[in-house]
């Protein structure tokens, strides 16, 4: 199974094949997130599994919803034979764990592997004033450590992170559980509106488990070559 999942953050179905396709050659997976599938659906993804059909995807929707309204999302996203779902860990342990056995029991009802469910922490685009703004607690470190803590609680895979908590994630919660790190960049490469880049090796050292790397894949001449060269980096 891949360790990269490149973000594929289009609206455009023939361009997301065609980049899906390169970077499947690459032995990298794909991120398809609210962009891609707010304009295409699960049609859309049907489309580039028609293309790729061994491509890993993680379907970055990011459910957040009453239970029983999160579990019948993750029972429709499950039948798309994807990878990696994901939800918010805000929503609750109840609804965190009506996600996950929703995902289980329709991959045993399809024969299908079932896909791992990971959760959203806390939005990296949120500062300490904005989660004070919504009443969160502060810092925003410990806020981050005690939604993965209830995500690891409530038999999810693992989380969705920033680089900046890899090593208090993996310190804090073993190394069974899957830390997903966007902001990555490969030496060299633009940082884009990133603010804090991490390298693949720094992040994969840390104990990251996966990669999200979208823009120096996405925009390069030669993706495939692009892809290939970060897998080879770490
Ligand atoms: O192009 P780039 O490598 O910056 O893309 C990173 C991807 O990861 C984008 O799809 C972005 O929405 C997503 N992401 C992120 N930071 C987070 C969570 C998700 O960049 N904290």
């Amino acid at each position: 199974m891949s360790r990269v999942y490149c973000a594929i953050d289009t609206p455009d179905v023939g361009r997301a094949v065609q980049l899906s396709q390169a970077i499947a050659e690459a032995g990298c997976g794909i991120k398809l997130g609210l962009e891609f599938f707010s304009s295409n659906g699960s049609v859309g993804v049907e489309s580039i599994r028609r293309a790729c059909p061994t491509i890993p995807v993680f379907l970055d929707l990011k459910f957040h919803d009453i239970p029983n309204t999160v579990a019948g999302a993750m029972r429709s996203v499950t039948r798309l034979g994807v990878q990696y779902v994901n939800l918010h860990a805000s929503g609750g342990a109840a609804m965190m764990r009506a996600g996950l056995d929703a995902v289980e029991e329709e991959a045993a009802r399809l024969g299908i592997v079932a896909p791992k469910v990971l959760a959203v922490t806390v939005l990296t685009s949120m500062d300490e004033s904005a989660l004070t703004d919504v009443g969160q607690s502060l810092p925003v470190e410990n806020q981050v450590l005690r939604l993965a803590r209830l995500t690891q609680q409530s038999g999810l895979a693992g989380v969705v992170c920033s680089a900046k908590e890899i090593k208090l994630l993996r310190e804090n919660l073993g190394h069974d559980f899957v830390l997903m790190v966007p902001g990555i960049r490969p030496p060299g490469s633009d940082a884009g509106d990133q603010k804090r880049v991490m390298t693949p090796k720094e992040a994969v050292d840390l104990g990251a488990t996966h990669l999200v790397i979208g823009r120096p894949i996405t925009g390069a001449d030669d993706p495939q070559k692009a892809a290939e060269d970060i897998l080879s980096s770490f």
